[in-house]
This record gives structure tokens, C-alpha cells and sequence, in this order.
């Protein structure tokens, strides 16, 4: 049986559609069974409805707290029988209430060779420190921010002085890594 998971975004989205795209090429024995979303309009709800995936769209501000929206959300995952979490430029701290009834289950995307630039703003981090090998991290996702068990690394050499040249490189990268690590969270169940 395939594997259902669940993505959840913030904005563009180019990850989400790049796990959809290998999930559709046959690459990944899995289903995306519902894309969260809490910024009403971003464009991976656009990517959402040409891939036919369900949508969960949230207003964090509707809530009286993140445990409400979290309570919310993991219900949904549960209905759903979700298997395994994927942030993908969901800009939120997970909260106790997703990491007690999801811990384990969830991992996030990182544009950086963790533990060197944690942060909403590692690649910008890295450009202005002068790195000259970027990359980008799968990991675990736990109470630390940025902080869990690593899944995949991959290193992205830069010597250029182009912000927007490197971005597209570890964007390019993360489309590849994404998927590869999702392969191995299932094959170490
Ligand atoms: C990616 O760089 C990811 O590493 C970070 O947020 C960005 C999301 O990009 N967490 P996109 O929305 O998938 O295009």
C-alpha cells in the first residue's frame, strides 16, 4: 500500500511540487494525501489544485492559540491516516501539540549544511558570512528548532557573487534531496 503523507507550505511551493512530481513520475511509493496551508493565497495552493491534492488552508490569527490550530490540523492528519509529515517552507515553529501526537513522523527541509546557519534566513546567513560550499539538510524535526536527527545532507560549492545564482543552485538541489530523503525515512521504518 503507498505511503500517505502530508506537506505543509508557507509560499511558492516549488518543493511541494517537486515531491508531487516524483510521487507522480513513480519514483516514491507514496500519495499526498493534504497540503497545509497557512497563508490563504500563497502559490502552492496554486500548485495544489493543477496536482489535484486536497488543501487545508488555516488563518493562524482565527485561533485563540497554536495548540488550537495544531489540534485542528493533526485531527485532520489523523483522519487522513497520515504517515509522515514533510515541512516544506512552512514558516511556523512546530508546536507540543504536533510533536506529541506527530513526533517522529515529521521532518523539514533546511537550506543550509545544519547545524552551520539555522534560521528563517540561512541562505542569505551564508552568502553574507562568505561561504564558499552551501547545502541543504533533511531532518528530523523535534523541540529544537532546526535541531533534529539528520536524514540527508548534500553540499552546494558556490564561489560567485550572486545571491540569486546560489539560491537557484540549493533550490535545485533541495527538488533532488526531498524526495530522495522521503524514500529513506520509509525504507528505516
Ligand atoms: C526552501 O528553501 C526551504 O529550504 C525553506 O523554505 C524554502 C521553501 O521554498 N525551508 P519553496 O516554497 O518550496 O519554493
Amino acid at each position: 500500500m503507498k505511503h500517505r503523507i502530508a506537506i505543509f507550505a508557507s509560499g511558492n511551493g516549488s518543493n511541494f511540487e517537486a515531491i508531487v512530481n516524483a510521487v507522480e513520475r513513480g519514483e516514491l511509493d507514496c500519495e499526498v494525501a493534504l497540503c497545509v496551508c497557512d497563508k490563504p493565497g500563497a502559490y502552492v495552493l496554486e500548485r495544489a489544485a493543477n496536482h489535484k491534492v486536497p488543501t487545508l488552508v488555516f488563518k493562524a490569527k482565527d485561533y485563540p492559540s497554536k495548540r488550537d490550530f495544531e489540534k485542528m490540523i493533526a485531527d485532520r492528519l489523523d483522519s487522513l491516516k497520515v504517515e509522515l509529515v514533510c515541512l516544506a517552507g512552512y514558516m511556523r515553529i512546530i508546536g507540543d501539540e504536533l510533536l506529541s501526537r506527530y513526533g517522529g513522523r515529521i521532518i523539514n527541509i533546511h537550506p543550509a549544511l545544519l547545524p552551520a546557519f539555522p534560521g528563517a534566513h540561512a541562505i542569505r546567513d551564508a552568502f553574507e558570512y562568505g561561504v564558499k560550499v552551501y547545502g541543504v539538510t533533511i531532518h528530523h524535526v523535534n523541540e529544537e528548532v532546526d535541531g533534529g536527527r539528520i536524514i540527508r545532507q548534500a553540499a552546494v560549492p558556490y564561489d560567485g557573487d550572486d545571491i540569486d545564482e546560489v539560491e537557484a543552485l540549493i533550490h535545485q538541489t533541495e527538488h533532488r534531496l526531498f524526495p530522495e530523503a522521503i524514500k529513506d525515512y520509509f525504507k528505516s521504518k
